[in-house]
């Protein structure tokens, strides 16, 4: 063996040692630490970590305010745009359950998955999409969350009361104007390309923002 395939092979070894324990040990780690102060906590990212894509930084991040909200008792809604298979808004829907003001929780999909994504979106979206990149809203069979297997995450596994939920299906463009100004946290894990009269903006991100509800 000479010493490029010696080293290839160790850098293999070590990927495959910390993906396969030192990452999980870390995670585990950081969900220990982060999630100290929220009595069952743990064990609610635990249960949903199955059904979101969201990364356990971001799902901790999400825990916190969704926490926050209730501790500020700021006045509005939570709501996410972007579903899936409803990990990480099932768990706010949990805790917004469990605290005094009874906020209503909202879900916007398609939950028939992505639409066509644009030019602006890149290569890799055009690539992502077989070739279908027209900005067309139609599903494109990626990122697919059933309504059915959202409702049972929810009013099954998580036992969020059904009056606590809101659901918007359908495009974003056309169901999310009217909640706008009853919103106290935003997840966004979605796609949209907006036009202005200087340049047009593309985004395909994942943001958690919170702010001070209208009404
Ligand atoms: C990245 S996934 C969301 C991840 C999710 N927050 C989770 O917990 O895993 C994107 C979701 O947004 C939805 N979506 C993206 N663009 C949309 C649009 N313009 N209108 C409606 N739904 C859209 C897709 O159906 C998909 O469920």
């Amino acid at each position: 063996m000479t010493a490029g395939t010696d080293g290839t092979a160790i850098r293999s070894l070590y990927r495959h040692f910390y993906w396969s324990v030192l990452h999980p040990l870390r995670e585990d780690w950081t969900l220990y630490a982060r999630t100290r102060s929220y009595p069952g906590g743990r064990r609610l990212i635990k249960t949903v970590q199955p059904y979101t894509m969201v990364g356990l930084p971001r799902l901790l991040n999400a825990l916190d305010l969704a926490h926050a909200v209730e501790k500020e008792e700021m006045r509005g809604a939570l709501v996410e745009c972007g579903v899936f298979k409803g990990g990480c808004v099932g768990m706010m829907a949990r805790i917004a359950s469990d605290g005094a003001a009874k906020r209503k929780v909202w879900l916007f999909d398609s939950f028939e998955g992505l639409p066509e994504p644009t030019d602006l979106d890149g290569e890799k979206a055009t690539a992502y999409a077989d070739d279908h990149a027209r900005g067309e809203l139609r599903p494109i069979d990626r990122c697919v969350g059933l309504l059915g297997d959202v409702e049972r995450l929810l009013f099954e596994t998580l036992r969020v009361p059904r009056e606590v939920i809101e659901i918007r299906k359908g495009w974003f463009q056309d169901t999310l104007p009217s909640a706008r100004s009853e919103m106290a946290v935003s997840r966004s894990c979605a796609s949209t390309a907006t036009g202005t009269s200087r340049r047009r903006r593309a985004s395909r991100t994942c943001t958690t923002t919170s702010s001070a509800a209208a009404s």
